[in-house]
């Protein structure tokens, strides 16, 4: 197999810097159409529906374990009358996110979108309109990529299995069990709602299908017949992972089945390095997290987490070779919570300051520095430290001496510094080939952090033959104010 060098996404295998003679990690190959997602590194999902009404949470009816008929008045009263996705589509571009995930039906069956094969609809509420069509035209409109979140386990439809089922709203109702189910009919209803989704609405760039459990995984659901119907229709189309598990195999796996998906997806969970595959491979991968703590509106969750949590989080992400995707969860009239706007014109600020260091970058083969994070441009040749914590005097940049240069803080472009420690002689300090770095000289002061959250300070990478040179050059202090 021919291993990918820079390839979009990820670190190139032999990168400056690196130790001579070491190289770096190895990447699994990733088609083509995956490009832009993986570069892109920011998005956005909204979970809506009828469950928005209840206003806890889109699992309401199965925590609950309501009836349909407990659950039909949230949706008669889901009116939209307030939904407005062009705002929607803004607010997502000004904070910096490249692509969009709507709900086009969720656990419940409630669909979004007007479904020539139920009239389980936001057609048949006071909503009276196709508000997915509403949504892609926005979010094209917006130069957004638009993606669909589609539901496999469905609590509505008469063929799914109720009774017994692990989180079906029925699963404990005596009077359902042994009926039978027609799951063939359920397959086809899904096959059908996902071929009028990628057949209505133009090019969809994502499809997020939600999820597998016990038996109902994989071939359960006609897993390859989906994903060839899926390629047919949208063949640029980013697949999500969740028509297989871990148990029974998804993209991680050795040979992965082929309904395996394009990434993996942590959801709610960080993973604390790059994602490997069983070969070993760096995969691309994508957390889903939520504003607050819950995907729909749900008024007793007031977590919300802020700008600056989510602002870490991105770095966080990019600095292992993934994406991030971040949830808000509108009001059942449609607009999004004042504190999701705020939290997106805040991200927003920053990203349009600092995107240079998420948009296309990677891993940089470095290990993880205490102060926060390290990013790598596409070309390899940028590295960017994102400062998360305030620093006590100047911070080390272990293992880089020589081979980092020209250091600027890159929400202003104003000169940083690179040098040596002034007291080197008297203390034992660091390793032979670390340097340090500040944001202003005398290096061995403290200057507040200009953006606590996360400053960003972007340097050259040096070419491997200048490196001894490099080395050389380096001074106490360059601006030689050494103080006392
Ligand atoms: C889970 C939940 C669901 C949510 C999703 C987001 O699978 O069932 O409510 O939509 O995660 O990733």
């Amino acid at each position: 197999m021919t291993l990918p060098t820079a390839q979009s996404g990820f670190a190139p295998v032999n990168s400056p810097l690196l130790t001579p003679g070491h190289t770096g990690p190895v990447h699994a190959p990733v088609p083509e159409r995956l490009k832009w997602w993986i570069d892109s590194r920011f998005g956005v999902s909204y979970h809506w529906g009828a469950y928005s009404v209840a206003a806890r949470g889109e699992w309401v009816r199965s925590a609950e374990e309501m009836t349909l008929e407990d659950y039909q008045p949230y949706v008669e009263a889901f009116s939209a009358d307030r939904y407005d996705p062009a705002s929607w589509a803004r607010s997502a571009k000004e904070m910096g996110a490249d692509y969009a995930v709507l709900t086009t039906k969720h656990h419940d069956g409630f669909c979004l979108f007007d479904s020539q094969l139920t009239d389980y609809t936001s057609m048949n509420t006071p909503a009276r309109r196709d508000l997915v069509r509403e949504y892609v035209e926005a979010f094209r409109d917006a130069g957004l990529r638009v993606g669909f979140y589609y539901s496999l386990v469905d609590w509505h439809h008469p063929d799914y299995p109720a009774y017994g089922d692990r989180q079906h709203p029925l699963r404990r109702d005596e009077s359902l069990k042994g009926v039978s189910h027609d799951w063939n009919r359920y397959v086809e209803y899904l096959h059908g709602q996902v071929r009028e989704l990628l057949t209505r609405y133009g090019t969809i760039d994502m499809l997020t299908v939600d999820f597998s459990y016990n038996e109902f995984v994989g071939e359960k659901w006609k897993g390859e017949e989906f994903v060839q119907m899926v390629r047919e229709l949208q063949p640029d189309l980013v697949l999500n992972d969740r028509l297989g598990n871990a148990v029974d195999g998804n993209m991680k796996s050795a040979t992965p089945p082929p309904w395996a998906g394009d990434y993996d997806t942590c959801e709610l969970n960080m993973p604390h390095g790059r994602m490997l595959n069983e070969q070993g491979q760096a995969v691309p991968w994508d957390l889903w997290i939520t504003h607050t703590n819950t995907w729909s509106s749900s008024d007793d969750d007031q977590q919300w987490k802020t700008p600056g949590d989510v602002v870490k989080c991105l770095a966080n992400c990019v600095s292992k070779s993934g994406n991030l995707t971040l949830n808000f969860a509108p009001t059942a009239r449609g607009e999004l919570p004042s504190a999701s706007r705020e939290l997106q014109s805040e991200v927003g600020r920053w990203m349009r300051q600092n995107r240079e260091s998420i948009t296309g970058c990677h891993a940089a083969p470095l290990e993880r520095p205490d102060w926060g994070r390290y990013t790598l441009s596409q070309d390899g040749n940028t590295l960017y430290a994102h400062i998360t914590e305030q620093p006590f005097g100047h911070l080390t940049l272990r293992g880089l001496r020589g081979k980092v240069r020209n250091p600027r803080i890159l929400s202003t472009g104003h000169q940083a510094i690179i040098g040596d420690f002034w007291n080197l002689g008297i203390q034992a300090f660091g390793e032979p080939d670390d340097i340090f770095l500040n944001l202003r000289s005398p290096i061995q002061k403290t200057y507040l952090l200009p953006d606590p959250w996360n400053t960003v300070i972007a340097m050259d990478v040096v070419p491997e033959n200048e490196q001894q040179a490099e080395w050389n050059k380096v001074t106490i202090d360059p601006l030689r104010r050494v103080v006392f």
